[in-house]
């Protein structure tokens, strides 16, 4: 058994920078633009940011404060912190990223399927003519699901076993300024389409006839920036646990909500003015635009290919985007449960990476096969992928209530402002933190518990 000595970001830079590369994500480039779209476009938007801007900001200054407090990962942390009762908060925050990586890496194995195409396309090759069909006959091939998920892991793997340091932080000062350079390239470009002005209109303008029930664009909104900003699934407090003292928690906070809602804001530019067009010109109406899920796989490929050779590069670079995106998720997803690994059992960094590796694999088969080889299998009646993310859907908001119940009712919020204070600068929020995290966020995170369950039952119509 061995110690090593725990690793730290080289700077504060580093860190907004790995926590935004977790935060931005699938979430952001597929389930924010379509969720907009659903929702009353600007009515979202708007709603979305005061969420974020509140909610989402206190909830990531108490998990980076209790992860830097503690200077331990998830598992471990609540034990430093005095309460034994409470310590059962560490064992379900790691539960959730053991249980969402695996079948993150699956998707991230669909992204690479969909980058390697597009490779194709771009060299001449074809391949891609019927996305619906490309996209059915992939997911439900004997093999192809699990190799693809299983070249994922391998790269993200590979990060973590190089470090914090030379690996995460190295791999997201790559990815993550290309990231941003080609979404911004790529909604400079649509906009410039004729017609594309019609979709910004459809995105930006509040539309009140979509959004009959606000409660809905709420509850939407509140999910989605949950999963958005990585929140209550242990990340932010593992990554707090190597951030310095000397940097400053709330500074960072902001600096990540606004990454992340900036990059979500962009995504809707690139995707909802094509999706518009295409639906006008296919006749598909509000189908094509209300693809949801599919709107990445099969609608997204649809329309690049309805915009001829120019398609062809704009679904190169998008899916290079996505593949960055999915890599910089899965790669924070990966250190929280190595971290946790490692924490628990005082073991070496490379034995733990290679056990939460053998781990997501195994568990990932279930959820790769899930359309194909083991479509029978239907825990609930659902393939595995979408049981998998369902129970997540439940348990994320749990964590994240009783983390609030925890901080704001028995440490304290001072315990959490102190560390706030840290870094020597004065925090002004301390009355709105304390409202917030002691009765607001419990209330709203039960709220989107009650929601998902009534959606899984299909109660009151709810489904969001
Ligand atoms: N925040 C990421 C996104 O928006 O896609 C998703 C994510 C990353 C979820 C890391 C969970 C996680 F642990």
């Amino acid at each position: 058994m061995t110690k090593e000595k725990r690793a730290s970001w080289s700077g504060s830079l580093a860190f907004v920078l790995a926590a935004s590369a977790s935060a931005v994500g699938l979430g952001n480039l597929w389930r924010f633009p379509y969720l907009a779209a659903k929702y009353g476009g600007g009515v979202f938007i708007a709603v979305y940011l005061l969420l974020s801007l509140t909610l989402g900001f206190t909830l990531l200054v108490t998990e980076i404060a209790l992860g830097r407090y503690s200077r331990q990962s998830q598992l471990t942390a609540f034990r430093q912190l005095g309460h034994p009762r409470w310590n059962f908060l560490g064992v379900l925050s790691t539960i959730i990223p053991l249980f969402i990586l695996p079948y993150y890496n699956v998707i991230g194995g669909w992204v690479v399927k969909y980058f390697a195409a597009y490779v194709k396309l771009v060299s001449g090759g074809g391949g891609l003519d019927n996305p619906q069909a490309f996209f059915e006959s992939f997911i439900a091939a004997p093999w192809d699901p699990f190799v693809c998920m299983l070249l994922f892991t391998v790269v993200t793997c590979a990060v973590i076993i190089i470090g914090v340091k030379n690996g995460i932080e190295k791999a997201n000062l790559v990815m993550m300024p290309i990231l941003l350079v080609m979404a911004v390239g790529i909604a400079v470009y649509v906009a410039t389409i004729p017609g594309a002005g019609e979709g910004i209109r459809f995105y930006l303008v509040p539309d009140f006839s979509t959004c009959d029930n606000i409660g809905k664009v709420v509850l939407g909104a509140m999910g989605q920036m949950f999963y958005s900003l990585s929140l209550a699934m242990g990340i932010m407090i593992t990554y707090g646990s190597y951030m310095r003292r000397c940097d400053s928690v709330p500074k960072a906070s902001v600096r990540i909500v606004a990454a992340d809602t900036f990059v979500a804001v962009l995504s809707g530019f690139m995707i909802i003015p094509v999706v518009v067009m295409f639906a006008a010109a296919s006749g598909g109406g509000r189908a094509a635009i209300d693809a949801g899920p599919g709107l990445m796989f099969v609608t997204l490929p649809k329309v690049f290919a309805s915009l001829g050779s120019a398609g062809i590069w704009i679904g190169f670079v998008f899916f290079v985007l996505v593949l960055f995106a999915a890599l910089t998720s899965a790669i924070s997803m990966t250190e929280a449960c190595v971290a946790a690994v490692c924490d628990f059992f005082r073991i070496r960094r490379v034995t733990s990476v290679v056990l939460v590796c053998v781990w997501s694999l195994l568990l990932g088969a279930v959820s790769a096969f899930g359309y194909g080889r083991w479509a029978d299998f239907k825990p609930c009646g659902l393939p595995a992928l979408e049981f998998f993310d369902a129970s997540m859907n439940v348990l994320t908001p749990v964590v994240a209530a009783l983390i609030c119940i925890y901080v704001g009712w028995v440490l304290r919020p001072k315990r959490i402002l102190a560390e706030c204070q840290r870094d020597g600068s004065a925090v002004g929020f301390k009355v709105f933190y304390v409202v917030m995290v002691k009765f607001v966020a419990p209330v709203l995170v039960l709220a989107i518990l009650v929601s998902e369950v009534c959606r899984i039952f299909g109660i009151g119509g709810w489904a969001i």
